[in-house]
């Protein structure tokens, strides 16, 4: 631990100097589910392809909108934990050090004190339109007829949840600002993630490629953990404040 801390003082010399990637288990203490935890995770609950593809909210829009509608009132109901807002204080401590870079589609790192959180899965909160809208100006969400999924009055168009499902892209330019981070770091932190979705996983590979010094915290093995050179096996929630709050690094 002490070894990171050093690490982590070096790279607030820095802008830029450190990246932090998170997946779900960087929301689990705050009661949010992770994907693939056996049993408690969504994904030993509920079938990926049903829920988190483009052909399952078609084949059943109403499951899909209860799913995500759920998920958005338990997102409401949880606070960011103190691995939230231990990067939120190190985030004002030190302007331009920190690039956060998320997996997660629920907003706990902005409301934790990182603003400007890199979003590469999409944020749950976020309506969009299941087909391309061709009316122009486009029809707006917020105009949508209310229903299960709400849509529109127009044409009729379904609303779907602004999350990147299975087989769909990620945002080009957050995909290209994580990039250049990975490439820019002295030192990555990866929490709570399991590595098995790319190519959010494949940050950690083009920092160490690059450099830079890689973290996991997890408590539990990850399937990049070959790219890490030190693994705290503790959680997010546990982990993150004795980094971050660290003498010379909360200061
Ligand atoms: N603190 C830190 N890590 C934790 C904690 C915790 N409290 N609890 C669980 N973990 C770890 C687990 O050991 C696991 O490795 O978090 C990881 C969660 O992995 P997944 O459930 O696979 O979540 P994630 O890696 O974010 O999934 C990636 O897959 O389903 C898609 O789009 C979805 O963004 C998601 C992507």
């Amino acid at each position: 631990m002490h070894e990171v801390v050093a690490l982590l003082r070096a790279a607030t010399q820095h802008p830029g100097g450190l990246a932090v990637l998170t997946g779900a288990g960087m929301s689990a203490e705050s009661g949010i589910a992770t994907f693939r935890d056996a049993l408690t995770g969504l994904w030993a609950r509920f079938d990926p392809a049903q829920l988190a593809s483009e052909e399952g909210y078609r084949e059943d829009p109403q499951r899909g909108w209860d799913w995500y509608a759920e998920r958005r009132e338990n997102v409401r109901r949880a606070a960011p934990n103190a691995g939230h807002l231990a990067l939120g204080a190190f985030h004002r401590r030190h302007p331009g050090v920190l690039t956060l870079v998320t997996q997660n589609v629920d907003d706990l790192h902005q409301r934790g004190g990182v603003a400007d959180t890199i979003r590469l899965h999409g944020d749950i909160f976020v309506d969009r339109w299941l087909e391309r809208c061709r009316e122009r100006p486009a029809c707006d969400t917020a105009a949508a007829t209310p229903g299960r999924p709400p849509s529109c009055a127009r044409c009729g168009n379904l609303v779907r949840p602004g999350v990147v499902w299975f087989g769909e892209n990620l945002p080009a330019a957050s995909l290209e600002a994580a990039g250049d981070a990975a490439r820019r770091c002295r030192l990555m932190l990866v929490v709570g993630t399991s590595g098995a979705v790319w190519p959010a996983a494949g940050l950690a590979g083009q920092a160490r490629r690059h450099g830079a010094t890689v973290v996991i915290v997890n408590p539990h093995p990850s399937e990049i953990d070959a790219e890490a050179h030190h693994v705290l096996r503790g959680t997010a929630a546990e982990v993150l404040p004795v980094l971050l709050d660290a003498p010379g690094v909360s200061s």
